[in-house]
């Protein structure tokens, strides 16, 4: 059965005040089941990465109502001592660089979440070592992030954000990094994921070329969201 995951109610974002106030989210309403894969698709500065962010419990909203899992997040204010640990236990991010911890090798930044919330080394080093073959660095385990190409450590960091088997997988334009074969492939990855492990996927993204893999695109302009119906039509099946 598919569950409520994510449940977004009027949720604004304004930065700064007075005169130089930009409203970066404007009373956004939507839900996000269990086992869906969503886009959000907009020009730069539309408020895409401001609305992912305020998901994952990092950029605080304005007004509004966030649930995440059933919990009430924020509602005038964070509803959690430790928005930390939310993030830390139910979510995946992958953001649009790297974010990788530049003195850990490759299989301690995957291993580090899962050991932070009492996963065994043993078992924190094996499914790691498992999703890094699965995204094709597996060979790479004990380098730096700084010998790394930005391809790799883009698919380094979706190992991390995988790494937990979190139920929400939050992505800032994940595959901006990669070439036009693999962007397709980690995509694919993740919809076999929301799929298989029934997590709700939401993907920032720019690439035309994917929005077919999406079971929903949410459009963000100029802070206000909509969803847009997608049209399979016989000319784009085609493509
Ligand atoms: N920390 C901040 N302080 C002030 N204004 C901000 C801040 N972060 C974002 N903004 C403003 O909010 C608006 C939305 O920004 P946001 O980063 O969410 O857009 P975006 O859709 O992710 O853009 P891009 O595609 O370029 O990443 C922009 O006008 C931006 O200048
Ligand atoms: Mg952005």
């Amino acid at each position: 059965m598919r569950e409520l995951v994510i449940a977004v109610e009027k949720i604004s974002k304004t930065y700064g005040s007075g005169e130089s106030a930009v409203t970066a989210i404007k009373e956004a309403t939507f839900e996000i089941y269990s086992g869906e894969t969503v886009a959000l698709l907009g020009p730069s500065g539309s408020g895409k990465t401001t609305l992912i962010t305020m998901i994952g419990c990092i950029t605080e909203p304005t007004t509004g109502k966030l649930t995440l899992n059933g919990n009430l997040m924020y509602e005038g204010g964070w509803k959690v001592n430790d928005t930390r640990q939310i993030r830390r236990e139910k979510i995946g991010f992958i953001f649009q660089t790297h974010n990788l911890i530049p003195f850990l090798n490759v299989l301690e930044n995957v291993t580090l979440i899962p050991q932070m919330n009492g996963i065994k080394k043993s078992e924190a080093d094996q499914k790691a070592k498992d999703l890094l073959d699965y995204l094709g660095v597996g060979d790479k385990i004990t380098k730096f992030p700084s010998h790394l190409s930005g391809g790799q450590s883009q698919r380094v960091a979706i190992a991390r954000s995988l790494a937990n088997n979190p139920k929400i997988i939050l992505a800032d334009e994940p595959t901006a990094a990669l070439d036009a074969d693999r962007a397709l492939s980690v995509m694919q990855l993740l919809k076999k994921l929301s799929i298989e492990q029934k997590v709700a996927i939401v993907v920032v993204t720019h690439d035309e070329r994917m929005l077919p893999l999406f079971d929903r695109i949410l459009r963000v302009e100029d802070g206000y969201v909509q969803e847009i119906i997608q049209q399979h039509t016989a000319e784009y099946s085609q493509k």
